[in-house]
């Protein structure tokens, strides 16, 4: 699925790019290699990053009961 219109980037490569350590919307974008046009994306990639990072702090939890 398309996250990003204008540039033709799905929810894949922005997932793989969150894995793989960015955590803003602007390095997301870099990873992808691509620049933000209409910015309409933006909400979305940063709820994707804040999904991951709470992912990772359950798992966190999970790991230290
Ligand atoms: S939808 Fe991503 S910049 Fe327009």
């Amino acid at each position: 699925m398309y996250i990003c219109i204008c540039n033709a980037v799905c929810d894949k490569s922005i997932q793989n790019a969150i894995t793989e350590g960015n955590r803003c919307s602007d390095s997301v974008y870099k990873a992808c290699g691509v620049e933000p046009q209409c910015g309409c994306c933006r909400d979305e990639i940063e709820d994707m990053i804040e999904s991951h990072e709470q992912g990772l702090a359950g798992a966190t939890l999970m790991a230290a009961e």
